[in-house]
């Protein structure tokens, strides 16, 4: 541990050089960090409430309640108090929020004497979000992105060993995979992709700590769940896991977080390309034939609406979305650790200006809420809609 602080410095010096060395801890091959992989880690804990998204949504049942709209709002200090999202990691400022968060968890448990498990989305790849627009992150490879995302994971590691008594799920880099199965043809997702195999495989090598659970991303159903892609995908996977033990031996994930941000339901449909357990079934054994024992993670925050037809294009601030299945252990299978809510719904998707640098078409298709805010930015219009749109129904909290 006494190394880590010169690594990050290394890490630092080393940010203006295209092409990085990697970097990993050395670790005394008698620790044994494997077993965290072998269990669900949801269960007998107590999905942790995000202190971003409670907040958001508090202000959101404030304006509510403000307009005499108190049904709506008493359904929204539901969503803000009761119900548990992932926390996202969307650029390196963010890091110095971590201890808050996990000193919060550990007052909780010391309060009530229930474990929590807290989730946090690391989402900060260079050349995120490459094939669509709206999303577009800080670091870029062609900027020295490689070096500052290795110094950014090692930090984020250095932040979780402060605090071993709380348990933590990281899901990685949502749509990173998605591109690179299906969007090489981007100049922008080809140029990065070897990059990102290697930044992805850094971070699982580097956040291997004894209560730290890693769910590397499968997209959606609707992306990755056809059969052209299928293999494609397991290949990817494979192939990032592979990376990350070449760095450290022990590297292990618990398997593979599915649905993050779209609105695919979980074994209510038995159309291959539209339901995430059908696609789940589809490449669990793919998979499992490349050692890979992956176990999975579904996002239901936005799935609550599933009687409408849509296309893989309809990504953007779906206007027909609600809340969807609360976060449970309680899953209708058990390749399946958890519903989880991984998008804060809310959280705008990306903005319908079309003057604006970050703008994308998908995002005034004829499915999206309009107008809609900068990515990432709170889309009141839009949290109402999930909440009116709520299936099952949000009750209110008094
Ligand atoms: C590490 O843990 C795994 C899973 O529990 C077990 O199979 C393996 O034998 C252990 N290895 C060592 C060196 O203890
Ligand atoms: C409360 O807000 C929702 C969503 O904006 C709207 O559909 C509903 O009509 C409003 N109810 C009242 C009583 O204003
Ligand atoms: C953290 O890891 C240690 C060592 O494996 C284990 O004894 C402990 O129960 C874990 N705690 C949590 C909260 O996961
Ligand atoms: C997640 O699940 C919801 C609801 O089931 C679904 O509407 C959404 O498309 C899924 N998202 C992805 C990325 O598959
Ligand atoms: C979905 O089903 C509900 C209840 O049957 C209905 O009220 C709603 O209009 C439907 N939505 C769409 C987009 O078809």
């Amino acid at each position: 541990m006494k190394n880590l602080q010169s690594l990050i410095t290394l890490a630092a010096a080393l940010s203006g050089l295209a092409s990085a060395t990697p970097l990993v801890e050395t670790r005394s091959p008698s620790k044994n960090v494997t077993s965290i992989a072998t269990v669900n880690p949801f269960s007998g804990f107590n999905f942790f409430v995000s202190p971003v998204y409670r907040q958001e949504a508090l202000e959101a049942s404030a304006k509510l309640a403000l307009h005499g709209n108190f049904t709506l709002s008493k359904k929204a200090l539901t969503v803000a108090t009761k119900i548990s999202t992932f926390l996202w990691l969307s650029d390196t400022a963010t890091i110095s929020q971590i201890p808050s968060w996990l000193k919060e968890a550990q007052k909780i448990q010391q309060l009530t004497r229930k474990k929590q498990v807290v989730q946090i989305q690391i989402y900060n790849l260079p050349d995120r979000d490459c094939s669509a627009k709206a999303s577009a992150g800080e670091l870029s490879y062609a900027d020295g992105g490689e070096a500052k995302y290795q110094a950014f994971i090692l930090s984020v590691a250095a932040q979780l060993k402060k605090f071993p008594d709380v348990r933590v799920v990281l899901a990685l880099e949502t749509d990173a995979v998605g591109n690179l199965v299906t969007n090489l043809a981007v100049p922008k997702c080809g140029d990065a992709a070897e990059g990102q195999k290697r930044s992805i495989a850094f971070a699982i090598a580097n956040l291997q700590l004894p209560n730290v659970s890693i769910y590397l991303d499968g997209a959606h159903a609707g992306w990755l769940g056809w059969p052209g892609n299928l293999g494609p995908t397991a290949d990817v996977l494979a192939e990032i896991l592979a990376l990350a033990k070449a760095i450290n031996p022990n590297a292990v994930v618990r398997g593979v977080a599915t649905n993050i941000s779209n609105y695919n339901g979980l074994g209510n449909n038995e159309q291959q390309g539209r339901d995430e357990l059908v696609y789940i079934k589809n490449l669990q054994p793919l998979l499992a034939a490349k050692g890979f024992d992956a176990h999975f993670i579904v996002d239901q925050g936005r799935s609550g609406s599933q009687n409408y037809t849509r296309e893989g294009t309809d990504w953007c601030n779906n206007k027909f979305a609600g809340f969807g299945p609360l976060p449970t252990t309680n899953t209708p299978d058990p390749l399946v650790d958890a519903i989880v809510w991984a998008k804060p719904g809310g959280e705008c998707d990306g903005t319908s200006d079309t003057t604006a640098a970050r703008f994308d078409e998908a995002c005034i298709s004829p499915n999206s809420l309009i107008p809609a805010p900068e990515a990432g930015t709170w889309f009141q219009a839009y949290f109402e809609q999930l909440l009116v749109k709520a299936n099952p129904p949000i009750a209110a909290l008094f």
